[in-house]
């Protein structure tokens, strides 16, 4: 694992878009695997302003998403469909049919989450997987538990910590879903290479567990120690406590 800490979340975008450019330059046709939350945004934000200068071509992209709520609807301006759509979709040559973003709606969430691991199964390997971090150590919705990690695409009831820390993006805050749709650890720990990103000093006690702790479900993100292509890169409020 390996720690860039740079000064602050400008320069933390600018490291991160710059990896995510080389690949689709060296590798057009790409899988990448994508976050949504506040975190990524400016990343997002890079590269769309590297397509609007005619710099890069998502035309050949594949992408697969980390998580959904259980119950949003894609258009539901909650929803990490949505997010997704208008963060980075909408704005870069990306053929929607080539975008995937956990099923969270329907009578049986489980079975999507299995078709879920089977089109990641299928697809070849993700060649990047973008993550953001809870402050509680999640990755995805992977949510700090004290018996095992787990390795499939799962649903999963989230803590109070993610609810409070996401009832802000919701109109009224109890319209927050208690469950979701994620990716498992096994999921990410099968991409070729991760990149998590962390900024400000509430991840500051998530980063240092993640880096320093031992290897844990209580922390998810601490099993990124054992992948063999796992870079951080985070500000220095976020590496204050390194
Ligand atoms: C989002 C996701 C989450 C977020 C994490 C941090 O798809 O999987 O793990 O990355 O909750 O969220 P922000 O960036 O909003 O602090």
């Amino acid at each position: 694992m390996q720690v860039l800490v740079c000064k602050n979340p400008a320069e933390v975008a600018e490291a991160a878009s710059m990896i995510f450019a080389s690949l689709i330059y060296e590798k057009p046709n790409c899988i990448l695997g994508l976050a949504t939350g506040s975190t990524p945004v400016p990343t997002y934000q890079r590269l769309i302003a590297l397509y609007n200068k005619g710099l890069l071509d998502f035309s050949k992209v594949r992408s697969y998403n980390l998580d959904e709520y259980v119950s949003l609807a894609g258009t539901h301006p909650c929803s990490y469909r949505y997010f997704m759509n208008t963060e980075l979709f909408d704005h870069v040559n990306i053929d929607k049919a080539n975008t995937h973003v956990p099923n969270g709606l329907g009578d049986d969430p489980e079975a999507n989450a299995r078709e879920y691991d089977k089109m990641l199964e299928e697809c070849g390997g993700i060649d990047l997987q973008l993550l953001g971090i809870g402050r509680n150590g999640h990755i995805g919705f992977n949510e700090p538990r004290n018996d095992h990690f787990v390795y499939n695409t799962n649903i999963v009831t989230l803590t109070q910590s993610t609810r409070e820390a996401n009832a802000q993006y919701f109109d009224k805050p109890e319209d927050m879903p208690e469950k979701a749709i994620s990716m498992g650890v096994g999921g990410i720990m099968a991409a070729k290479r991760v990149l998590l990103l962390a900024t400000g000093k509430s991840k500051a006690q998530a980063v240092h567990d993640t880096v320093k702790g031992p290897i844990t479900p209580m922390v998810p993100a601490s099993i990124l120690q054992a992948h063999q292509n796992c870079q951080i890169i985070c500000d220095a409020e976020a590496a204050s406590l390194l």
